[in-house]
């Protein structure tokens, strides 16, 4: 069992790994601040997390990544969509990378 941190878990992409990392065992943390994600899309396991937080601030993920020891951090928190890009370039920009952890 390993303990995995899901930025975005509550997404479309996010969600299905998170779905597939808990039937696997593994212990799942999804921090998510339900911007366009939503918490039907979880399953429903002992071994899931849900934190909702926002993944730019350094704060939040400094204290999960501290308290946790992740052995793995998969990072799909994001602002996607040409019309969201046009309209938020920045927090599209800066959600795409986290503390370094970048999904670009
Ligand atoms: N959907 C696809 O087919 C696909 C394919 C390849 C790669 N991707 C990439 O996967 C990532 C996720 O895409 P998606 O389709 O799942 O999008 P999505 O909008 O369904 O999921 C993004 C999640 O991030 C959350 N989120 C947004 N800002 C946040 C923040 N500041 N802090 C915490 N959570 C935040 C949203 O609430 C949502 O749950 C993107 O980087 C996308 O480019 C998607």
């Amino acid at each position: 069992m390993m303990n995995i941190l899901v930025t975005g878990g509550a997404g479309n992409v996010g969600s299905a790994l998170v779905d597939r990392l808990v039937s696997d065992g593994n212990r799942v943390v999804v921090l998510d601040n339900l911007l366009t994600g939503s918490l039907t899309k979880l399953p429903q396991n002992d071994n899931l997390t849900f934190v909702k937080g926002d993944a730019n601030i350094d704060s939040t993920v400094s204290e999960l990544m501290h308290s946790m020891h992740f052995d793995y951090v998969f990072h799909y928190a994001a602002v996607v969509g040409v019309q969201r890009t046009l309209e938020n370039p920045v927090m599209v920009s800066t959600t795409s990378t986290v503390s370094g952890i970048s999904s670009t």
